[in-house]
């Protein structure tokens, strides 16, 4: 095969053409099948096409909502875009159940975010150190351009600093900037400010006369903003009266289920193995909302990953407890994204769920999105200590294969019953049935 050469610039239809032609061996099915995922609108199509690079058709991802979110006394319809099913009804679940005790609540803890401009200077550290405020002056003064309409809203650079990393490596300093860029998730205004800086920096070595003899010694690695926002962060919780925490299934009363409930949760605080999945479980509910509303959710990801892991064991990110006789449950998560800008309101559908929440702020979507992180982890835990999640599954799978052995209402309805204490699986529904049909034959 030849290789792809100029292959960017070929036209949609040339590049599918040699796609299907090189690594299918039906390629007119295949294309048939990719077109037919194309929008109907040109022009919406064209939007899709301009969000990435050498598409070929559009991935269709289920776009659900989950009612009945208190937040803060408020109530939001959330949207969630997620392809595992009971994810939406989980969440719903979590929501639901918490809606009559008093819904979630938040807190913002912080909204900064950092970025790093990392270089070598082989001169005299002591030297740049003492130069430093008159450099500060200078990368403040010089990103005035890119700083003035964000500090308009509030925002900007809040701090820089200058921190000594020899003890890594000989030689490697950074600029630590940190900064508050408001309803935006800040990536490029950050990145823009960093390489500036990283300009800024060299030309200060370059013409100070401190450095007259060494000035030429700096040498800049990279510069780029960290998606690790420790001090971009929301508290979200629940709680209400063990009393009030009612009867569950397989459980026995609210006692037992709240302590058992706090046991997992220190479980997964402690043991890596169940943290993993734990944390999963809350992302299931993040990433779904971070999707929905053109967020970025690797960002949100690997930082979240990162905080579980701040005092170097990766631990359940959500902590609960019972104190005189009231169970809470809550979750510290960093969490940067936007409400303008970027594909916020470039996507249809992402324009259309901010619409839904009620045009929240950033402030406002990071605590609907930690709210429905903490939902959904609630949601699973109560399962996994009550019925086993496998039950809920098993409903829907049930379903499923009713549905495609054409079951009637009565025969389904027979079904949901037994299989309510049977195990499920194809072989045993088919069994269930062509029993129940004979039964009905004689
Ligand atoms: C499945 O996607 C998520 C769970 O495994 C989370 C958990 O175990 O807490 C149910």
């Amino acid at each position: 095969m030849k290789p792809a050469s100029g292959f960017s610039k070929l036209s949609k239809r040339k590049k599918l053409r040699w796609v299907v032609e090189n690594f299918f061996r039906n390629p007119e099915e295949v294309t048939r099948e990719l077109m037919s995922f194309w929008h109907s609108s040109e022009e919406k199509q064209k939007i899709f096409d301009e969000f990435s690079e050498n598409t070929l058709s559009n991935y269709y991802l289920p776009f659900g909502i989950a009612p009945n979110f208190i937040v803060n006394g408020k109530t939001y319809c959330v949207p969630m875009v997620i392809e595992e099913s009971s994810v939406v009804a989980a969440a719903s679940a979590g929501a639901k159940f918490w809606m009559t005790r008093g819904g979630f609540k938040t807190k913002i803890i912080g909204t900064t975010k950092s970025g790093q401009v990392h270089f070598m200077w082989k001169g005299d550290g002591e030297r740049l150190k003492a130069a430093f405020l008159e450099l500060k002056k200078q990368l403040v003064a010089g990103t005035q351009k890119i700083t003035a309409n964000m500090q308009k809203r509030g925002g900007g650079i809040l701090a820089i600093r200058l921190l000594d990393k020899t003890d890594m490596e000989p030689g490697y300093y950074q600029l630590d900037g940190d900064f508050e860029t408001c309803d935006s998730m800040g990536a490029n205004f950050i990145n823009s400010i960093l390489e500036e800086w990283a300009k800024i920096l060299g030309q200060f070595v370059a013409t100070h006369p401190d450095f007259s003899e060494q000035g030429r010694d700096v040498s800049i690695i990279m510069s780029i903003l960290s998606n690790y926002t420790p001090g971009c962060l929301v508290r979200s919780w629940v709680e209400c009266p063990v009393t009030e925490l009612g009867k569950f299934e397989n459980s026995h009363d609210a006692q037992e289920f709240a302590e058992k409930f706090v046991l997992a949760v220190r479980i997964a605080r402690e043991d890596v193995k169940r943290a993993v999945t734990h944390n999963k479980g809350i992302f299931n509910g993040i990433d779904a909302v971070v999707l929905a509303t053109g967020n970025d959710f690797r960002a949100v990801e690997s930082c979240g990953h990162a905080y579980a892991a701040r005092d170097g064991q990766y631990r359940s990110l959500s902590q609960a407890s019972i104190k005189n006789g009231i169970f809470r449950f809550e979750m510290d998560f960093p969490i940067a994204i936007g409400t303008v800008g970027g594909l916020t309101t470039l996507h249809p559908l992402a324009k259309r769920s901010m619409e839904l929440l009620g045009q929240p702020n950033a402030q406002e979507l990071m605590q609907i999105i930690v709210s429905v992180g903490l939902a959904q982890n609630f949601a699973a835990l109560r399962s996994l200590t009550t019925t086993g999640i496998q039950h809920g599954h098993m409903k829907m799978h049930l379903m499923n294969i009713l549905i495609h052995l054409k079951a009637t209402d009565e025969e389904t309805k027979a079904a949901v019953e037994y299989f309510n204490d049977n195990l499920v699986s194809f072989t045993a529904v088919r069994e269930f049935l062509a029993e129940t049909r004979k039964k009905q034959v004689y």
